[in-house]
């Protein structure tokens, strides 16, 4: 293993005391050179990835870069990485490759990878050994170190392939990091950080570190802020927000009710929660809410309680439909979408089965799946593995069971009238504007300028299993 540099917790007076350094740095080159340095962010990964991108660019932006829509425009790019499956790791990997050719016009250019691919050795190691051109790494629980790795590698003209310190993977909550958000209208407020529940095929813990919330009153005043910002969509962001204030008197249905005091015409949103403990509080919670959406994102992983129990998951079928049952029994039209494995290791076709079952029988509304993906140092990755084309083969049986499920449980919805958050033109043809229902489905309309960012009615007269049309009232 090549030598790493840990780094050593850092208060906020001593960041921006870097900020200013790189600041002061940036302001003479624009000084001489008539320009201002830009910076280009690349994301890859899950919305705390996203979130944690715009922290970038605020900071970025707070040294005085210039934010950047292509790396061909950058003085410095970050890459921020993400480690879920191997094929998320290899596309990052690819895209740094790339980024050799244009360091070599422009042998100032400064490389940062950070995100969860970076907080594994292995992956640190191959930065180091494989890709010389990168200057520095930096970790998801590294990211407020941003300033002062950038001055060092600046000042000191050397590479820091950086380690987070125990104390800021077990601990640390950073605040006071400037965000960028990349939208006007939507924005992502971590609540928290980290996950304690090592799924046994999943890496997230080992990337991100244990479980730790920001204080309640921090959140409160930044979701307070964005509401009277004009922001329309808030959601709230954690790895299991659940485990929310797990030991203090604020659990994450106290503090989804107090955001729900917040006066204005906004929707409140949260992923994601894990079976074993989303609670009937919050359940009570929602269906009592003014402005928290009726949409529930439950990853069930399996149908199967043995590969459920396999999967280190602590809940089974008879606890995931209970909740289901309740969420309905509380709330009759809420979304309710999930996330599913298949092939994970040892999962036999009767197991499969069962998950095509327990889909009958929940009727998502929406389904994400993905092919299991051995991940070095997780249980799961040691365990006898299922053949890729068995795992093919269950994966598009598992897609068209639930393709027929989405489109039935759209049907209904032809002829009722649904509010939309508008996103704008659609992708491909701008006549077509698209945005999403409280229940986050897509939904096309013909629109105008004047409504992206506002809520909009729109009568659906057409469904699919993935998007529904229509006409603004
Ligand atoms: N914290 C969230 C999900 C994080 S990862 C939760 O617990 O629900 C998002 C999804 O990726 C997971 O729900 C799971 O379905 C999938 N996933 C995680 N590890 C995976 C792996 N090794 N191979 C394939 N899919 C995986
Ligand atoms: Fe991964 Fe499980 Fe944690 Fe979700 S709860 S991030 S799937 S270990
Ligand atoms: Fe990927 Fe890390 Fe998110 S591994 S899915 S970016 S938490």
């Amino acid at each position: 293993m090549a030598e790493q540099h840990i780094l050593t917790p850092i208060s906020l007076s001593e960041r921006l005391e870097y900020v200013a350094r790189v600041k002061e740095w940036n302001e003479q080159y624009t000084a001489e050179q008539g320009k201002r340095r830009g910076c280009f962010v690349l994301t890859f990964g899950c919305q705390q990835n996203e979130a944690d991108s715009e922290k970038i660019a605020g900071m970025a932006e707070q040294m005085g870069y210039e934010i950047k829509a292509t790396p061909e425009e950058a003085d410095l790019i970050m890459v921020n990485t993400c480690a879920i499956r191997e094929h998320a790791e290899k596309k990052a990997l690819s895209i740094i490759g790339q980024y050799k050719h244009i360091r070599a016009r422009n042998p100032n250019l400064i490389i940062g990878v950070c995100g969860c691919m970076t907080a594994r050795d292995h992956r640190r190691n191959e930065l180091k050994m494989k890709y010389p051109y990168v200057t520095f790494t930096l970790g998801t629980a590294s990211l407020h170190h941003f300033p002062k790795v950038l001055w060092e590698v600046i000042r000191q003209k050397r590479r820091l392939i950086t380690a987070e310190s125990e104390e800021d993977f077990t601990k640390t909550v950073a605040e006071g990091a400037p965000v960028r958000r990349e939208s006007g209208y939507r924005a992502w407020v971590s609540v928290m950080y980290g996950c304690n529940n090592f799924c046994s095929y999943c890496i997230v813990p080992y990337c991100r570190g244990r479980e730790r919330s920001r204080r309640r009153e921090d959140i409160v005043r930044e979701v307070r802020e964005l509401v009277e910002a004009g922001y329309k969509e808030i959601t709230l962001l954690g790895q299991n927000v659940n485990s929310y204030g797990k030991g203090t008197d604020c659990d994450f249905a106290d503090l989804v009710a107090e955001l729900d005091t917040i006066e204005g015409d906004w929707l409140l949103s949260f992923m994601t929660s894990h079976p074993k403990d989303a609670s009937r509080k919050l359940i009570d919670v929602m269906a009592e809410g003014k402005h928290i959406a009726r949409r529930f994102h439950l990853p069930m992983q399996s149908g199967n309680d043995r590969v459920l129990k396999a999967m280190n998951r602590h809940y089974d079928m008879a606890k995931y439909l209970d909740t289901v049952a309740y969420m309905r029994e509380r709330m009759p039209d809420i979304v309710i979408t999930s996330d599913i494995i298949v092939g994970f290791p040892g999962e036999t076709e009767e197991e499969f089965g069962d998950t095509l079952k327990a889909l009958e029988a929940v009727r998502f509304d929406m389904l994400y799946s993905f092919i299991y993906s051995p991940r070095k140092g997780t249980p799961a990755a040691e365990m006898e593995q299922v053949p890729d084309v068995t795992k093919g083969n269950r994966f598009d049986r598992l897609l068209a069971t639930q393709n027929a499920i989405a489109a039935e449980k759209n049907l209904p919805m032809q002829g009722t009238t649904v509010r939309v958050l508008c996103d704008g033109e659609s992708k491909g043809n701008p006549d077509v504007y698209s945005g999403r229902t409280e229940g986050g489905k897509i939904v096309f309309f013909g629109g105008t300028p004047d409504m992206v960012g506002q809520f909009v009615s729109v009568r659906i007269d057409r469904t699919e299993a993935f998007a529904l049309w229509g006409k603004v009232e």
